[in-house]
């Protein structure tokens, strides 16, 4: 039973899958990881999600990432909350069961929870409870040229969500307004999107935050641009500040990021990456500038000095 197989399932991944209600899971095969045609996410989007990933066997940022979970779940208005301590049981399990079976690799970990199964009517009074589902696999090693040479984006017509429409602080399962962005942006020559809102402020990539350099210092959109409140952001922010660089959370135009020295995104698998050109045209010299090169840097150290405080799950395998 498996008419899933040849399409593009990651082999070497584990899968966890909870069961609603209940406080156990089960780990599965990854061609055999089904989730019911009435779960809620399949029809509406009407799930909740969060990308963790490890160093070395430390599952980084678990906090912040947890809390930004139930933080999506409160302002998707759910009723029903899951086990946390359920959730984080079935990461490390499924880490473990990773690493026992293919190595020692840094994880990508896909946590997704649904608010739940029910009758395929939109009221979400008439579905079960939540549960969720772990998806663990490789995070291949971004080419060297992404430093080196930086990685192109596009600008779209397609706008960000509005805060008063779908929050882009809640990371939900309903990321259509992005694909749409990525597909129009894949058109018009660029790797992804730079986003701007209704009145024409940037917003951010379709799974990254983004940053300037304007006149010497480091913009970013701040939270009432409509943006996902990044972990990796939080970090580059303090480091900026520890650092004594100067950072501004502000709005800002495309024509800002057309007349900038640099420009660059974050998120949690790919750290910070240098954007040297937008719409085929340079920014700044078409190199990752000097700014952008010391915040990787010092964004990377920063994260081999947290990870070297907590346990390995590799120890434990
Ligand atoms: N994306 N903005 C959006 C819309 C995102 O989906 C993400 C994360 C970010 C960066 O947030 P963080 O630094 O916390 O990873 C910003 C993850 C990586 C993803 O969907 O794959």
């Amino acid at each position: 039973m498996n008419g899933f197989m040849n399409t593009h399932i990651p082999e070497k991944s584990k899968v966890a899958i909870s069961f609603p209600g209940r406080s156990d899971f089960r780990v599965v095969p990854p061609n055999e990881a089904y989730v019911s045609v009435f779960d809620r996410s399949f029809h509406f989007g009407d799930s909740v999600y969060e990308v963790v990933r490890t160093y070395d066997g430390v599952l980084f940022g678990m906090k912040e990432h947890t809390d930004r979970l139930r933080n999506s779940m409160k302002l998707g208005l759910w009723a029903h909350l899951p086990d946390f301590s359920l959730i984080e049981r079935m990461i490390k399990d499924t880490c473990r069961q990773y690493f026992s079976e293919f190595g020692r690799k840094d994880l990508y970990v896909r946590v997704t929870v649904s608010r739940g199964i029910g009758d395929t009517n939109i009221d979400p009074t008439t579905c079960g409870q939540p549960y969720a589902v772990v998806i663990a696999k490789e995070i291949p090693p971004a080419p060297d040229w992404h430093a080196t040479k930086g990685v192109e984006f596009a600008t779209v017509q397609r706008r960000r969500n509005s805060h008063e429409a779908l929050p882009p602080s809640m990371k939900s399962g309903n990321y259509l307004n992005n694909v749409l962005a990525i597909v129009e942006a894949k058109h018009n020559g660029g790797s992804d999107a730079v986003m701007v809102n209704a009145h024409g402020f940037v917003t951010e990539g379709t799974t990254n935050n983004l940053f300037i350099v304007k006149n010497g210092v480091v913009w970013t959109p701040s939270m009432d641009a409509g943006i996902l409140e990044g972990i990796t952001r939080a970090m580059i922010l303090n480091l900026c500040r520890q650092h004594k660089i100067p950072v501004e959370e502000r709005l800002f135009t495309i024509q800002d990021v057309f007349s900038c020295e640099e420009l660059f995104l974050s998120s949690t698998t790919r750290e910070i990456v240098p954007i040297t050109k937008l719409d085929g045209q340079a920014i700044g010299n078409a190199k990752p500038g000097p700014v952008t090169v010391s915040l990787r840097k010092l964004l990377r150290e920063h994260i081999a000095s947290e990870v070297k405080k907590q346990p390995s799950l590799f120890e434990m395998v």
